[in-house]
């Protein structure tokens, strides 16, 4: 195996069932697979289907109810924080500015001003917020805001970056350039992502490889290598809407 294809992450039959006053409901069952150094890996699945838990359990949020979570070959309990993650609806703080909000994680891990400012000035130049430094994210759009997440999970510089569904609330002109954003940014710093969607079209554009899950509970139906097609896609292409149909046949839902 070539240096850079050895598994970065790899989740290994990973089953969660959540117990309550009415039954069991499983939510994720017997879920296998691997992230390699330096790919973009997208899962891809319906609404609903445990994308999120699965998430939880790869960041350490959420405890699975069998199976394991190997980070660099090391079995991994608890929160990593080498993993850094970017949610649906970013957490950023409404009342820091954007510099503070990008400087966070790194003022909570005791860095120093001076190299936090350095830092969060490639980051916020990275993902193209300069002149924005000082503004607050209410006077940011929802593409903006989403912006200030992505700096902040990369200025931690963490060795895997979780992304779940980023620009699932954008609208769909503001997703399609984000989408391009983050193409962009991930070519300029490379990074191991694992990036969450529910749309085929943002999955072929973006992944090096992409897991297919079924509904819920969430199943792993297939793992599509893209690796052909080279990044930006040609998203009118033959080869792209070839890939893009094959999938979306294979799917339990209409995505
Ligand atoms: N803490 C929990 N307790 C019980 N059920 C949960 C919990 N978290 C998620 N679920 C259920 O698991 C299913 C998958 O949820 P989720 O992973 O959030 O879906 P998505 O694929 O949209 O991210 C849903 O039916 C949800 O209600
Ligand atoms: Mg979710």
């Amino acid at each position: 195996m070539e240096s850079n294809m050895k598994p970065k992450l790899e989740v290994k039959n990973i089953t969660k069932t959540f117990f309550s006053d009415k039954g069991a409901f499983q939510a994720v069952e017997d879920v296998s697979f691997q992230i390699r150094e330096g790919e973009f890996l997208v899962l891809l699945g319906p609404g609903r289907c445990g994308k999120s838990v699965l998430l939880n359990i790869i960041s350490g949020l959420l405890e699975q109810t069998s199976g394991a979570v190997y980070f660099n070959g090391q079995e991994i309990h608890g929160v990593n924080p080498e993993i850094s993650m970017v949610f649906q609806k970013t957490a950023v703080m409404p009342f820091k500015t954007v510099q503070q909000n990008v400087e966070l994680g790194l003022k909570f891990a005791g860095m120093d001003k001076k190299k936090r400012a350095e830092i969060s000035e490639h980051y916020i130049n990275l993902v193209g917020l300069k002149g924005f430094e000082k503004s607050y994210p209410p006077q940011l759009s929802g593409g903006m805001k989403q912006r200030v997440g992505i700096a902040r999970a990369y200025a931690t510089n963490p060795e895997v970056l979780i992304m779940d569904e980023p620009f699932g609330q954008l609208d769909a002109q503001t997703r399609y350039s984000m989408q391009n954003e983050i193409l962009r940014i991930s070519a300029e710093e490379k990074k191991t992502v694992l990036f969450v969607t529910n749309n085929i079209e943002e999955a072929c554009s973006l992944g090096d490889r992409i897991v297919l899950l079924s509904a819920c509970p969430a199943r792993v139906k297939e793992i599509y290598d893209l690796n052909y097609l080279p990044k930006p896609r040609d998203i009118v292409s033959k080869e792209f809407l070839d890939i893009r149909q094959k999938i979306s046949d294979n799917t339990d839902l209409a995505l």
